[in-house]
């Protein structure tokens, strides 16, 4: 298949929603990451979304609408709960999980009774939904278990000859994914993303934490979000997050620069001169947790591409965004975590 980079115009926002309408494939940014996007509707559709990302089938994917009326559609249940989170946040990086419509085919939520929707806040993938005429089923759109993309070129990198087309919006401004929240019982936080936890409980009196958050599952765990079992968001290379107060990270990173490991350093601003330029990544200062969830999938597609041995980060705090951040980078270490005092 020949792939084809466009820029977002409005032009070829119809032609990839003509794409989406026929069953095809395309690639296409919303606020958080890219998206790889097929008819919601069109099981043979959404079967190519995995067969291109080499995802796993019990791993359900988000159905994307435009405006937030056309929810109503897709689920069967609504909840005051979610009425109260989609006036506040919809549109933008918020996504529910609600029990799911007749209409909804079993591909997109891999047989579960359940359906994961949301309202991107970006113009380009509003256009495409509205154009296609139909809910977008939509990944992120990079091979599965790597870093999500945050440019066309990082999903021109991962995509190239599996997707009809990529358009191209430019950088994404939140930089990790949604969070995802399940309203079936008490409000569950899946994932972590651009919809910050402090954010919801002023919303609703309680949202808990999925156990999942917290670290690796023992084998045949029931996972509620089956994404949420996998390495993910990883390079080739392993990746250690360190967490602590910034000095002393900053100074561990430091003891592992030798000549004998090929070593990659993600750091904060602050500490950049203590590395050597080549071979480190600053993502913003310390405690700007925005700019460190814009550029962290960055840094790491740029390690990965150096072909350094490992990456040693320095953990941003959880705070607002941080808890996301924090959650991507100890899922790309495979919870290869090191304390330090
Ligand atoms: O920001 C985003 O959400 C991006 C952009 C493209 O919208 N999409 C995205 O999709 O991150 P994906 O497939 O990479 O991650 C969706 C996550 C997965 O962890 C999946 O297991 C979970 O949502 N999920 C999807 N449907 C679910 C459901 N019915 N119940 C529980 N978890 C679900
Ligand atoms: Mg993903």
């Amino acid at each position: 298949m020949i792939t084809r980079l466009l820029p977002a115009t409005d032009e070829n926002i119809r032609t990839a929603a003509e794409v989406i309408r026929s069953g095809g494939l395309v690639a296409f940014p919303t606020e958080t990451v890219y998206g790889l996007g097929a008819n919601a509707l069109d099981s043979d559709a959404i079967s190519k979304i995995f067969t291109a990302k080499g995802r796993p089938a019990d791993n359900p994917l988000i159905a994307h609408v435009a405006i937030i009326e056309a929810i109503k559609l897709l689920v069967s249940e609504l909840p005051s709960s979610a009425v109260l989170l989609m006036e506040r946040f919809m549109p933008g990086p918020l996504t529910l999980v609600l029990p799911r419509s007749p209409l909804i085919p079993d591909a997109l939520t891999a047989g579960g009774d359940t359906v994961a929707v949301r309202v991107p806040a970006h113009d380009v993938a509003r256009k495409l939904i509205e154009y296609a005429g139909v809910p977008i089923a939509a990944p992120s759109a990079n091979v599965s278990g790597s870093p999500s993309p945050t440019t066309a070129a990082h999903v021109l990198n991962d995509m190239d000859g599996k997707v009809d087309i990529i358009l191209d919006g430019g950088a994404c401004s939140v930089g990790v994914e949604s969070t995802v929240l399940s309203l079936v019982g008490t409000p569950r936080l899946l994932r972590p993303g651009g919809v910050t936890l402090e954010q919801l409980r002023e919303t609703l009196s309680e949202v808990e934490i999925d156990d999942a958050l917290y670290g690796e599952l023992a084998d045949g765990a029931r996972v509620s979000s089956p994404g949420m079992k996998y390495r993910h968001y990883a390079p080739s290379v392993p990746v250690v997050a360190v967490c602590g107060a910034p000095e002393a990270t900053a100074n561990y990173l430091l003891s592992k620069l030798s000549d004998d490991i090929h070593a990659g350093f993600i750091c904060f601003n602050e500490y950049s001169d203590m590395f050597p330029s080549e071979l480190t990544v600053s993502i913003g200062v310390c405690g700007a947790n925005d700019d460190h969830a814009r550029g962290l999938f960055d840094a790491l597609r740029r390690l990965d591409a150096l072909k350094v041995d490992i990456i040693y980060a320095q953990c941003p705090d959880e705070r607002g965004i941080g808890l996301a951040v924090s959650n991507r980078l100890k899922k790309a270490a495979g919870f290869s975590i090191i304390n330090v005092e």
